[in-house]
């Protein structure tokens, strides 16, 4: 399969360059800038990234590129461009006027190949703090800015390309241009990566890598876990065995509906009532970190009983996705100890000894919910908000008892169904809410009560590493508060949670 090779120097827009590549339907990789993968004829080009350091620091990144320069296109960005410029007897100092921010780029070289397309005067984004002041011999400028004359150089009789500005961020306007300039034009690849190319591809290498095997599942309800598994259903079929936990932090009517949906999908998933299990092991836990092993312990047991039950069963399948891989993979210290387990699976213990397979370890998430419809899985399953492993858990605030678990579900479902009901649901990233420890006092009729309160929550994101709250209408707050004191008895006062992540996290727990 045909691909670019990103080499990581740490910056936090790698991931970005990399959705860009895919979204030209090009197949890329991220590696470590020190364990580059060996070069064979599927790699097209290398791109090298940005970097949190200064070529000047002592224990910068320096890697050898003599594997790559003048034999693939190579383009360098931001600390990719400083690097090639230095290590070939350029010199890059401190800058007089740091930039960052917009600035615009004039053509030194209006036909040059990387900026056809792209309009004179384009916005780029920059952020560095050091400047190339000195290019090496046999290089040629093609872009600048205002303030930095070296936008955009390359080598002279190579392939080698180096550019100061972020084109994968938003704010370059034409970034996606110039990258698709370097990727089809320079490169030659053929944007033949698409889902259906994907999910032929990975069915054909499932039924090679498993044969005859049997595999288990651990189905949560989310979209990676389901995706995983129809994906596997479509290589290998009856010898895949799901299995689906109620843990009692479930949604309202949540175990039976997801249950039914899987077997609409054709999958076979085995239901587990474990409500009573987890029940029993947070009896008393407030401390959300003890809550949250307690949880991962009794999954892991669970799940392992329930495993022993299928004869020679050798692989387990989890849904992780390419941002978990690439987060446990740091720049500068090469790969950790082990790839993190899925979220949902929580690490199982090695006793269990099966070989892992990852279908979707290559993708990111939207990639994987382009892959599921590909597949024919519906929008309200791949729209499903994000849902925490250790579930409602982490929306009771102190000890969880059922009829706790219970109030919270009936409070969430109404929420969450009013979402849907107003057209909002779609456009918020992820909605719940959170059972305070607090009672207050409130009047209804003529009496007095002293109840719970509850909190809701509701936030727009990409990734859940940021997220602001909604502005959901106040009208809409208005009739969902009602209804929640109305309805569900124990609860006399809804409140809005308007924190941002950061400093608030998205749970409270
Ligand atoms: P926070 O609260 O850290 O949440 O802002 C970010 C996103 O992660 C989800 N989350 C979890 N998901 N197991 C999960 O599977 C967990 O232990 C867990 N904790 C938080 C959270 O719902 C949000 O989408």
């Amino acid at each position: 399969m045909e691909k670019i090779v990103i080499l990581d120097f740490g910056s936090q827009y790698t991931q970005l360059i990399a959705r860009r590549v895919r979204e030209l339907n090009v197949y890329c990789e991220i590696h470590p800038h020190n364990k580059a993968p060996q070069i064979d004829e599927n790699v097209k080009g290398i791109i090298l990234s940005g970097s949190p350091f200064s070529v000047r620091d002592e224990n910068s990144p320096k890697p050898d590129l003599s594997a790559y320069r003048g034999k693939l296109p190579l383009l360098g960005v931001c600390y990719g461009a400083q690097y090639l410029a230095q290590s070939n007897g350029g010199e890059v100092l401190p800058s007089k006027i740091r930039e960052y921010g917009r600035a615009n780029l004039t053509f030194v070289d209006q036909n040059h190949c990387l900026m056809k397309g792209v309009s004179n005067n384009s916005q780029v984004w920059m952020s560095h703090g050091d400047t190339i002041k000195t290019l090496p011999t046999n290089t040629k400028i093609f872009a600048s800015t205002h303030d930095v004359e070296v936008a955009g150089y390359e080598f002279l009789n190579e392939e080698t390309y180096a550019i100061q500005f972020h084109p994968e961020v938003y704010h370059s306007t034409e970034g996606t241009r110039l990258l698709k300039n370097f990727i089809v034009g320079v490169c030659k690849c053929s944007q033949d990566w698409t889902p259906n190319s994907f999910v032929e591809s990975t069915v054909e290498e499932l039924k090679n890598k498993i044969g005859n095997d049997k595999v288990v599942l651990g189905l949560s309800g989310g979209v990676d876990s389901t995706v995983a598994a129809v994906l596997l259903h479509k290589a290998i079929g009856k010898n895949l065995y799901c299995i689906f936990v109620d843990n009692g932090l479930l949604r309202k009517n949540e175990f039976e509906g997801v249950l039914d949906q899987y077997k609409h999908l054709g999958l076979n998933v085995k239901g587990v009532d474990a409500k009573n299990k987890f029940y029993s092991a947070l009896a008393g836990i407030s401390d959300p970190e003890t809550k949250r092993k307690a949880i991962g312990k009794t999954f892991i047991d669970v799940f392992d009983e329930e495993a022993h039950l299928i004869e020679d069963v050798s692989w387990l399948a989890q849904g992780t996705i390419y941002p978990d891989v690439i987060e446990s993979i740091s720049a500068t210290g090469g790969p950790s100890a082990t790839i993190k387990s899925h979220h949902n699976v929580g690490g199982l213990p090695d006793y269990m000894k099966l070989k892992i397979v990852e279908p979707l370890r290559l993708l990111f998430k939207d990639e994987v919910r382009r892959v599921g419809r590909t597949l024919g899985l519906n929008d309200s399953l791949l729209g499903r908000h994000p849902f925490p492993g250790p579930g409602l858990a982490i929306r009771i605030l102190g000890d969880i008892t059922p009829e706790k678990v219970q109030i919270l579900q009936e409070v969430d479902h109404i929420f969450i169904e009013g979402l849907k009901k107003a057209n909002l649901y779609d456009s918020v990233w992820q909605a719940g809410a959170i059972l305070l420890p607090v009672q207050s006092v409130g009047v209804m009729g003529d009496e007095r009560t002293y109840e719970k309160a509850v909190a809701l929550r509701a936030v727009e994101s990409t990734d859940g590493m940021t997220a602001d709250w909604c502005h959901l209408p106040y009208e809409f707050l208005a009739k969902t508060s009602n209804e929640i004191i109305n309805r569900v008895k124990g609860v006399n006062r809804v409140v809005y949670d308007i924190s941002s992540k950061p400093p608030a996290t998205i749970e409270w727990e």
